[in-house]
C-alpha cells in the first residue's frame, strides 16, 4: 500500500534533521551563482509579523538577513523544533500546519516553503494561512516542478530498482498544480522560477541525497548507483541535474 504524504514527511523528519540536511546539501551544486535562500530572500515579505510554517532546521534564517521581522518558526517535527530554537530572537512552536495556535488575522506574511507536497489536504493549510494572515498579508510558497531532481529519479529504475525514487513526479501539489489551488483562498498570484541545474561533481552527495529519500541502500545498490553516477562523471565531467523550483507569491483579500 503506497503511504499518505503526511505518513512519509513524518517517517522523513519527525525524530532527524539528518534527511534534510543531506538534501539541502546537495544544493551547494548549483550552478546559478546566487544560491536558492539568497535568492528567496531578496523576493520574501519580511517586514512586521511573519509566520514560517514548516521551517525545518531555519536553513532561511540562518543565510538570509531577517530586516527585523518578529519571527514565529513552526514545524510539525520535534526534531526541527529543537534545531529552530538554537536561532535567536524567534518564536518556535510545534504544530500541525493544517492547525494553527493562533488568532485570525494576527500576521503580516505566511512562508512555507517546500512542505505543501507533504500535506494530504493542502487546501486545509491554505484555508488556514488564509485565516491567520491580515487582510492585504502577503503567501509565499516555494514548490518543485514535476521534472525536478529528474535523473536522481531515474537512478532507481536504472539500477533496476524503480521504487528507489525521489518521486517529485508523483507530488500531487507542484509547481503546476499549486498557482489555481492558492487562487482559491488569495488574490493577486504570481510565480517565479528559480534558474538553477546542479552540476554534481563527486559521486558522494548524489548517493547520500537519494539515501535520505529511500532509507540505507544495500551494498549492491549503493555500488550500482555509483558505477552509473561516476560513468556520467567520466563522460561528461559532472553529474548534472535538472531543478526546477518556484516561488508563489499571493495576497490575502479583504475579509
Ligand atoms: C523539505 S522540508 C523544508 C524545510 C524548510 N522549509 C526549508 O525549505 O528549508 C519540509 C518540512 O516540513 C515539515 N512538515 C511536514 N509536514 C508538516 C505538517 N503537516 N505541518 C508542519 N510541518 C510539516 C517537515 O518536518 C520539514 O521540516
Amino acid at each position: 500500500m503506497t503511504a499518505t504524504p503526511s505518513a512519509r514527511a513524518a517517517a522523513q523528519y519527525a525524530t532527524t534533521t539528518g534527511n534534510l540536511t543531506a538534501r539541502i546539501a546537495l544544493h551547494a551544486y548549483g550552478t546559478n551563482p546566487q544560491d536558492w535562500y539568497a535568492w528567496l530572500g531578496e523576493r520574501l515579505p519580511l517586514a512586521g509579523d511573519v509566520l514560517e510554517v514548516g521551517a525545518g532546521t531555519g536553513e532561511l534564517w540562518r543565510r538570509v538577513d531577517r530586516r527585523g521581522a518578529r519571527l514565529t518558526l513552526t514545524d510539525f517535527s520535534p526534531a526541527m523544533c529543537d534545531r529552530l530554537r538554537e536561532l535567536p530572537d524567534a518564536r518556535v512552536h510545534r504544530c500541525d500546519a493544517t492547525r494553527l495556535p493562533y488568532a485570525d488575522g494576527v500576521f503580516d506574511a505566511v512562508i512555507a516553503n517546500h512542505m505543501l507536497y507533504h500535506l494530504d489536504e493542502p487546501d486545509a493549510a491554505l484555508r488556514e494561512f488564509a485565516r491567520v494572515l491580515r487582510s492585504g498579508g502577503r503567501l509565499a510558497v516555494a514548490l518543485n516542478g514535476r521534472d525536478h531532481l529528474a535523473e536522481l529519479d531515474a537512478l532507481g529504475p536504472a539500477i533496476g530498482r524503480p521504487d528507489l525514487t525521489v518521486g517529485f513526479d508523483r507530488a500531487e501539489t507542484n509547481a503546476e498544480t499549486a498557482p489555481a489551488r492558492i487562487a482559491a483562498h488569495f488574490a493577486d498570484v504570481t510565480v517565479e522560477r528559480y534558474p538553477d541545474e546542479l552540476a554534481v561533481p563527486t559521486v558522494e552527495p548524489v548517493v547520500a541525497y537519494l539515501a535520505s529519500m529511500t532509507g540505507p541502500l544495500t551494498a549492491a545498490q549503493d555500488s550500482a548507483v555509483r558505477d552509473v553516477v561516476r560513468a556520467r562523471i567520466e563522460t561528461e565531467g559532472t553529474f548534472r541535474v535538472r531543478k526546477h523550483s518556484v516561488l508563489i507569491s499571493a495576497t490575502r483579500g479583504p475579509r
